[in-house]
């Protein structure tokens, strides 16, 4: 690597010494700079983000990449400040497999009724309900990309009736799958246990609306690992007080962190998690990253494009 390859650095939430060491150690002739520490910002030529502040990409004039140090890019994408350079978004087994045990975890405590014997064993009540086979419990997946398939691959591995949507169709191994609005009704009419795994873009913004919170099996449960603003929270807290829906298990919020006035909180049926589903690792996403910078030195294109037009 030449050493006219400048790396910045800019996240308020991951470590940059682990990335410093994992970026160094694939491309040991590169200068790494850590925000707001910048010198030169003309010779920047890859900024490695996580929402860095408004105003940041004007003075990197010589950028050629930038690389989102997450999967979904809808916080880079709504700002509009962005330069005409490629962006890449993190792809690395250690995500994955991070997601797949928290949806892993979410579901087998939905399917197994777990929360209930929880709340039995603190009134030292031996509470027996006999368990049901995982085959006859329905959960639907939406969103089968990176993330989505792959935890939608784990659960029918475990056996249960996974049904998966996407935009395109799509081929899972073991997932019934398939695409389009008319197919999304059905598929939240079928299913007992929801999982939302889809970018947030303009076409997903506010997908599941009040009305297809109503379309949904009663006591059904939802799941949501991809991005607040996917659900109408209004309409599902009122779907949970209600009682039209059973539980829900959310890592992600329209508002974070989650204000200590949300309902949300006080709701015994609701798990919360502080939006931590899953994480990129350093070591293990930084072989790709320098991939995408090798490439876009020498005029390829990199790893993990993301389409602007479609919005992940
Ligand atoms: N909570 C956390 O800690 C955490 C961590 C990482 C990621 N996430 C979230 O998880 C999301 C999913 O990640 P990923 O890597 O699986 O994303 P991805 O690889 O970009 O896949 C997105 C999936 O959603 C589908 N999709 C997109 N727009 C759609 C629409 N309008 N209608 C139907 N389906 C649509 C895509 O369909 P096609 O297959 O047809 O393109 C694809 O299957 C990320 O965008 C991010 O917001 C959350």
């Amino acid at each position: 690597m030449s050493r006219s390859e400048t790396i910045l650095f800019a996240s308020a939430f991951d470590d940059a010494v682990a990335w410093r060491n994992a970026i160094l150690a694939e491309l040991p002739g590169a200068a790494f700079q850590v925000y707001p520490e910048v010198r030169d910002p003309a010779a920047i030529t890859t900024a490695i983000v996580w929402r860095p502040p408004l105003g940041f990409f004007a003075p990197l004039t010589g950028l050629r990449l930038v690389v989102n140090l997450g999967a979904g890019v809808d916080s880079l994408l709504g700002r509009g400040d962005l330069p005409d350079v490629p962006i890449v978004r993190m792809s690395d087994p250690g995500m994955v497999s991070m997601m797949t045990s928290y949806v892993l975890f979410s579901v087998i405590r939905h399917a197994r009724e777990i929360d209930s014997f929880e709340e039995a064993q603190r009134r030292r009540e031996w509470r027996y309900v006999h368990p049901r086979p995982l085959s006859s419990v329905k959960v639907g997946v939406l969103g089968l990309g990176e993330l989505g398939a792959a935890a939608a691959t784990a659960l029918a591995g475990l056996g249960f009736d996974v049904h998966g949507w996407s935009r395109r169709g799509k081929e899972v191994p073991g997932v019934a799958c398939s695409h389009g609005m008319e197919a999304l009704d059905a598929l939240l009419g079928a299913v007992e246990i929801l999982v939302i795994m889809l970018p947030l873009t303009p076409k997903t913004r506010g997908l599941v609306s009040a009305e297809r919170l109503r379309r949904m099996r009663p006591g059904a449960k939802l799941i949501n690992v991809a991005r607040g603003p996917v659900v109408d929270e209004d309409a599902l807290i009122a779907a949970l007080e209600g009682g039209h829906l059973g539980g829900a298990t959310l890592d992600v919020f329209v508002t974070e962190p989650l204000p200590v006035t949300s309902p949300l909180w006080a709701m015994p049926n609701v798990l919360i998690t502080p939006h931590l589903a899953s994480i990129t690792v350093p070591e293990e996403a930084a072989r790709d990253v320098a991939e995408s910078i090798r490439r876009v030195a020498r005029g390829a294109p990199p790893l993990h494009l993301v389409d602007l037009r479609r919005g992940y």
